[in-house]
């Protein structure tokens, strides 16, 4: 049996993209890493056992570490609706997974690819990586045979393995570029969670503040907690603690104090969705601290794959934002704390004007200023610009 793993480890960014490889390919053993835990974020199985995916239940960390086994798309798409997994790379690398599934099980592989986008309806990555797999795997099913289904089926496992291999190496180049705008001394604020658990790699915002540490920069981590669901609190703490860097957790609203105060020098966040004009939707909170950056003179940087710029999407128009259950925002970690029947407002994103946002940080480089012209160039691949700044100085 083969088994795939992608995340989560605090090891080496090398040690991450190995992780996308079985133990014994060509590309090395999944051995060398350091501080694993014993589940993966994310797992393919293949049969006999599976197929299957098996997810880290991210919905219970870090309290506990239990694996939500998925054994067909309709239970994959209730793992990603519930945020069992999560998070815009890792979720492109579940959709192509998931669509490999449909295809191992023989299932209705089009209309799989078709669910799997509808679970979430930002983050970009998911429909694009469901639909990634499926090309592989149509294009494979013109062979004609007996066996013209069952290679389809593992072009669509290789296509989700190559994904996944393609996000570890940018989450590297990431951090590579993202480093030269972190300043000495620096405390960064982050919002949400970036991490290897988004990942195949080490993360988008993350990797970049853990090069940070690497390279004696990081003075502190400011930790958003990101209510509703806590992503920051449960997941960024649980991350930051096992790498050992010097954090601080904070309520969403103490972050603009915080900024008042001079206490922060960068905000680092990912994005879920980033439109052609560059637009950022991300994590509900994100516009705010994007706004306070702007208003308190402080840098504010956006990490992230250029796979998450959507160039379908013309503005913020474009995106749609997830609305999610009201109970997320009337209870507190299953315990209601509000008077029963209230109804609330829970977006689970919103979306940053391009004028706010400092710096785009991709694995092709860094755009400064974020505008359509940029990013244009960025997603045809002619970066870096002929004349282009070279200078990583951050004012703005
Ligand atoms: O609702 P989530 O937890 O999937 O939201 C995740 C985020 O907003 C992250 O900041 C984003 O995906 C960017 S980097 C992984």
């Amino acid at each position: 049996m083969d088994r795939y793993e992608i995340g989560y480890s605090s090891g080496t960014a090398r040690d991450a993209r190995l992780r996308a490889f079985p133990a014994g390919s060509r590309a090395g053993a999944v051995s060398t890493h350091t501080q694993r835990v014993s589940i993966p974020a994310l797992r393919w199985v293949d049969p006999p056992e599976g197929p299957a995916i098996a997810l880290l239940d991210q919905t219970r960390l870090p309290d506990a570490e239990t694996v939500v086994t998925c054994r067909a798309v309709p239970a994959l798409v209730d793992a990603v609706a519930r945020l069992v997994v999560r998070g815009a790379p890792l979720l492109g690398i579940a959709g192509a997974f998931g669509v490999a599934l449909a295809a191992h099980r023989d299932d209705d592989v089009r209309g799989a690819a078709a669910a799997i986008e509808r679970a979430r309806p930002t983050a970009v990555n998911l429909g694009w990586g469901a639909r990634r797999a499926l090309g592989a795997y149509l294009r494979a099913l013109q062979a004609d045979g007996p066996d013209a289904k069952r290679q389809a089926a593992r072009a669509a496992v290789t296509e989700a393995l190559t994904i996944a291999a393609e996000d570890a190496a940018a989450s590297a180049a990431m951090a590579e570029h993202g480093l030269a705008l972190v300043p000495h001394e620096a405390r960064v604020l982050t919002h949400c969670n970036t991490g290897a658990l988004v990942s195949a790699g080490e993360g988008t915002a993350f990797a970049v503040i853990l090069a940070a540490h690497r390279a004696g920069r990081l003075a502190r981590l400011w930790v958003d907690e990101t209510r509703p669901l806590l992503q920051g609190a449960r997941l960024t703490a649980y991350e930051a603690g096992r790498a050992g860097l010097p954090h601080a957790l904070l309520t969403d609203s103490a972050a603009a104090s915080l900024l008042a105060a001079g206490e922060v020098d960068i905000v680092l966040t990912g994005a879920d969705r980033i439109a052609a004009d560059g637009s950022v939707a991300n994590k509900v909170g994100t516009y705010g601290l994007a706004v306070l950056a702007h208003h308190h003179g402080v840098p504010f940087v956006v990490a992230a794959p250029v796979s998450t710029i959507d160039f379908a999407a013309g503005g913020r128009r474009d995106i749609k934002v997830e609305q999610r259950p009201d109970e997320e925002v009337t209870s507190f970690a299953g315990t209601p704390v509000a008077p029963p029947g209230s109804a609330a407002h829970n977006p689970a994103f919103d979306v940053t004007q391009a004028a706010l946002v400092t710096a785009l940080v991709t694995e092709r480089g860094i755009a400064r200023p974020v505008n359509a012209g940029t990013l244009h160039d960025l997603g045809t691949g002619r970066w870096p610009r002929e004349g282009a700044p070279t200078d990583v100085s951050m004012e703005r």
